[in-house]
């Protein structure tokens, strides 16, 4: 029986500025990752800090909130067999200098901060991230 799954993607501010949106749109179609939601948003820092608050003992997690605060990103429903993993898969390690040939970091990341995109890392948290940008 197929596993279908639903998880959460973000398209980073430096992706966005940088006009990436329909190259990064592509891979997920070419991967039968189907979007069912999307939008173009531009969130507080507030936000982006309860949205990361998994992240909030980490010295990164400062920064990290300013960043994803600092300019519009798209957020995006995707769905799929397995999405979870294969999503994680084609976006490739959080360091875009050791993801694998033809991730999405490798191919448009600049550094471990701007790796330009987000996904969701369990099924639990694909849940959450998805209710926080689109159920409420
Ligand atoms: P993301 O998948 O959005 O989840 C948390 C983000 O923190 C991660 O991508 C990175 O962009 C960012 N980050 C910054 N520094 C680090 C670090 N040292 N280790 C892991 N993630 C980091």
């Amino acid at each position: 029986m197929s596993n279908i799954e639903q998880t959460l993607s973000i398209i980073k501010p430096d992706a966005v500025e940088r006009n990436l949106i329909e190259d990064i749109k592509s891979i997920f179609s070419k991967n039968n990752l189907v979007i069912k939601n999307s939008k173009k948003i531009h969130i507080t820092k507030e936000e982006a800090a309860e949205f990361y608050k998994v992240h909030q003992s980490k010295p990164f997690y400062n920064d990290l909130c300013a960043y994803l605060a600092s300019g519009p990103i798209v957020v995006m429903i995707l769905e799929g067999v397995n999405a979870i993993t294969l999503y994680r898969e084609i976006m490739g390690a959080t360091d875009p200098k050791k993801a694998e040939k033809n991730t999405i970091r490798k191919l448009f990341g600049i550094s471990i901060d701007k790796n330009s995109v987000h996904g969701s890392d369990s099924t639990e948290n694909a849940k959450k991230e998805i209710e926080f940008f689109f159920n409420n």
